[in-house]
């Protein structure tokens, strides 16, 4: 019977889940799959994006560690792709890959000063709180009143994180140096910007309720921002999502702290809709002072138009959390504009021609934008595999398909990488350095231990 001799790069839940699928379909050839991480732990944002305070959705680490855990899949952790590996390597030892590297950058927000000092991504915050080894581990909050642009999920999380007291974080996974920074903080006001209203947010009512269950810290909404006009109606109307965060909003409205004008906790998250950013305001040494922004309005159609009136909200710090972007993978062809890997249906399409590549796939993030759920990237990686499988005839005719091909290659190039019982022991570090204190786990962040811990030495 054939092989397949399949790579697949990103260990995240888009590749373990393309890995999976690929396995348990009906086929008539044999499956040898290689996966590929260029960090010394798989799982990508669900280990190092999904909040700390989150233990529900991290809890799909099980699921994915399952898979891991079939013994029928090869990691190959500590290994950049682009640097130890290449497409050329690839296409000698294997039959086809699948691309899986997700995105972990900030998208860009253009207003003047958005590169203050004090001014950050929010994914540079997130992967800072997650413990992500190639970031700076050291991070300051600065301020009472700190600021956040954007309406989705990752806004309302690290709005949270920054409005939140630490010792209600410390039974969390947080490294240690993210617990010391948030006990030191000075923030008492968090302001989260979003440009159009509460009927047309992107974040889900689960993760709204939630601000509004934090230990000494007061939801703040406006009841300027409620005058619903007609397409926000028919949104709440015909929208169970929409309907449900309303009904939380409206709640808020009946809250002491509504308006800004009671409340007795110490700490306040304020959600400012209808706000569209302008401009970062900075003192002389380029220091975040203030976000412009002007009011809008709703067009009738889910958009909004500005009315003209500018407003400023004096801040020390700002976060934008106005989505992620992927990044270009070395060979490959790459969509600028909207950050992804061309591709039809997971098929990668030449940048020029749109020809489909072959043997070249993309799955989850890098395959179809930064948007959506880590339950998505199964239906995703289901359209890509069904066309891994169809294409048969157009795979790739390795030079060398044979296992020890890849290990030997990677000696040679000096490459530290980790396998699957490396993440065992990493893993069961990590739980052992929580036992004492009652917490799940502590995350190892620096990369270099990673590695040693994995490789045993
Ligand atoms: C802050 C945040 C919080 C989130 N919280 C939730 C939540 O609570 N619930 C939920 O359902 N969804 C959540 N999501 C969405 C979820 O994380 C994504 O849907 C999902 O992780 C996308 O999976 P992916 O495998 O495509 O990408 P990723 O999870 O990003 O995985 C990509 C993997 O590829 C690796 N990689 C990248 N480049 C290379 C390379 N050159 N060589 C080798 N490996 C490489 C990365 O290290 C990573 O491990 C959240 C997203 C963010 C940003
Ligand atoms: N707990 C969870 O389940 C969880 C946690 C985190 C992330 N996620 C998921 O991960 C995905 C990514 O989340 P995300 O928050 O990064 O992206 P998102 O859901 O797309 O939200 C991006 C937000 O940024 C705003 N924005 C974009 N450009 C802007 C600009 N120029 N000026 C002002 N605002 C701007 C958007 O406003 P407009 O709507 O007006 O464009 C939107 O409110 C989502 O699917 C999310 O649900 C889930």
């Amino acid at each position: 019977m054939t092989t397949l001799r399949l790579a697949i790069v990103g260990a995240g839940p888009a590749g373990i889940y393309a890995a999976d699928i690929l396995l348990r379909t009906e086929r008539n050839f044999d499956v040898s799959i290689d996966l590929f991480e260029k960090l010394p732990a798989p799982y990508g944002l669900v280990r190092y994006g999904v909040a700390p305070d989150h233990p529900r959705i991290k809890g799909v680490v099980n699921a994915l560690r399952d898979v891991l855990d079939r013994g029928d899949i090869r990691i190959f952790g500590n290994v950049t792709y682009g640097e130890d590996i290449t497409l050329d390597d690839l296409k000698k030892h294997y039959n086809a890959v699948i691309f899986s590297t997700g995105a972990i950058r900030d998208a860009a927000l253009d207003i003047p000063g958005i590169d203050a000092k004090g001014s950050f991504g929010a994914a540079d915050f997130v992967s800072w709180y997650d413990g992500h080894p190639d970031v700076p581990r050291t991070w300051t909050i600065e301020g009472e009143h700190v600021g956040m642009i954007g309406n989705g999920n990752v806004a309302l999380d690290a709005a949270r994180i920054l409005a939140k007291h630490a010792d209600d974080l410390l039974p969390t996974e947080i490294p240690q140096n993210v617990y010391d920074v948030l006990k030191a903080s000075p923030v008492t006001d968090v302001h989260v910007f979003g440009r159009r209203g509460p009927a047309q947010v992107k974040f889900t009512p689960l993760e709204l309720r939630e601000l509004g269950d934090m230990n000494d810290v007061d939801v703040v909404v406006y009841d300027e921002d409620f005058d619903y006009d007609e397409a926000s109606r028919e949104a709440i109307a015909t929208n169970k999502q929409v309907k449900v965060i309303d009904r939380v909003l409206q709640k808020w409205r009946e809250r002491p702290s509504a308006n800004g004008t009671g409340g007795e906790a110490s700490r306040r998250l304020h959600l400012h809709f209808w706000a569209k950013p302008v401009e970062v305001k900075t003192d002389d040494d380029g220091n975040v002072t203030a976000l412009v922004y002007e009011r809008t309005t709703s067009d009738g159609a889910g958009g909004v138009v500005g009315t003209g009136e500018v407003r400023e909200q004096k801040l020390s710090q700002l976060y934008r959390a106005v989505g992620y972007f992927g990044s270009a993978l070395p060979g490959l062809p790459f969509d600028e504009r909207h950050g992804v890997i061309p591709n039809h249906e997971g098929q990668v399409l030449a940048e020029d021609s749109n020809d489909i590549v072959p043997g070249v796939y993309a799955t989850g993030w890098i395959k179809r934008g930064p948007v959506g759920l880590i339950g998505h990237t199964k239906s995703d990686a289901m359209e890509t595999v069904t066309h891994l499988v169809n294409d048969q005839s157009s795979w790739w005719q390795p030079e060398d398909p044979s296992a020890e091909a890849i290990p030997a290659l990677l000696e040679s190039r000096g490459v530290e990488w980790t396998d699957l019982d490396g993440w065992h022991r990493l893993d069961e570090h990590e739980v052992a350095l929580g036992e004492p204190q009652g917490r799940a786990r502590v995350k190892v962040v620096p990369r270099d231990e990673m590695v040693k811990i994995s490789r045993g030495e």
